[in-house]
Formats: C-alpha cells, sequence, structure tokens
C-alpha cells in the first residue's frame, strides 16, 4: 500500500517538474559582448531622452557598463546597465529595460523601465 502511494507521488510530481525545463530556455540570456557598438550606444540614449521628455529631466548619457538580451515574442528584450550624469552630481548607474520590437525604421524602441541603481555593494551578484 505504503509504495503504491510512493509511485502515485511519482506519476504526480515528475512530469511537473521535468516539464518546467523547457521555459527555463527560454530564459536564456546573451550578454552584451561589445559595449561600444551603435546599436548598443543607440539603444541606450533612445533609453535616456526617452525618460527626458517622459519625466522632463535632463539626464546625458555617459556609456554602456553592460547588457543582456533575451529574444521574446514581442522583440529583443534589452538590459542595459548604463552610466549617465545628472547636472552636477556624479556619474551615477542607472538599469534600463527597452524592447527593440523589430518595426523597422518607423518606431522599434519601447523603454520599459528606467531606474537608478542602489548602491553597488548590495548589487554585486545582479546582473
Ligand atoms: C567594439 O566596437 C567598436 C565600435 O564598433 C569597435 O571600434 C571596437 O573595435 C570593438 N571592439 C572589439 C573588441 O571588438
Amino acid at each position: 500500500m505504503r509504495l503504491q502511494w510512493v509511485i502515485a507521488v511519482l506519476v504526480l510530481v515528475v512530469p511537473l517538474v521535468t516539464a518546467a525545463a523547457p521555459d527555463e530556455v527560454l530564459e536564456t540570456w546573451d550578454p552584451v559582448q561589445n559595449t561600444s557598438e551603435p546599436y548598443w550606444i543607440n539603444t541606450a540614449e533612445f533609453a535616456v531622452s526617452s525618460y527626458n521628455k517622459h519625466e522632463k529631466k535632463n539626464l546625458v548619457f555617459e556609456s554602456v557598463v553592460k547588457g543582456k538580451t533575451r529574444y521574446e515574442v514581442t522583440g529583443l528584450y534589452i538590459v542595459l546597465v548604463i552610466k549617465v550624469k545628472d547636472g552636477s552630481l556624479p556619474s551615477a548607474n542607472y538599469d534600463v529595460g527597452i524592447r527593440d520590437k523589430y518595426a523597422g525604421p518607423a518606431d522599434p524602441l519601447h523603454l520599459i523601465y528606467f531606474r537608478k541603481r542602489p548602491l553597488k555593494f548590495y548589487l554585486d551578484n545582479v546582473q
């Protein structure tokens, strides 16, 4: 009787565990290899100007620190850490998320989020 329970649990649980695996494949991120390439610079500049426009700020883009991308049905999801200057404050890193919808030259990029990165020592392990 007890063995039957063990088998029943395995039959129910094992497919759930293995079924989760394909999703992880979709979660794969590709690192940005060369942060100086025009595509990343343009994307970062788009994020800053978009943020400035919506928030009536005057941040100045400085450089792309690092980044990663993921293919999604709706387009390429781009996550960048960028260095930004805010007036006379010291340069600070910002986390930005952008989607490139492959919509052609008309309106391909969409800003998803833009936020100042908390102090580094909290986030050494965060990509
Ligand atoms: C990175 O990209 C820049 C701009 O396209 C280029 O000048 C530079 O040679 C590249 N660096 C590497 C290591 O490929």
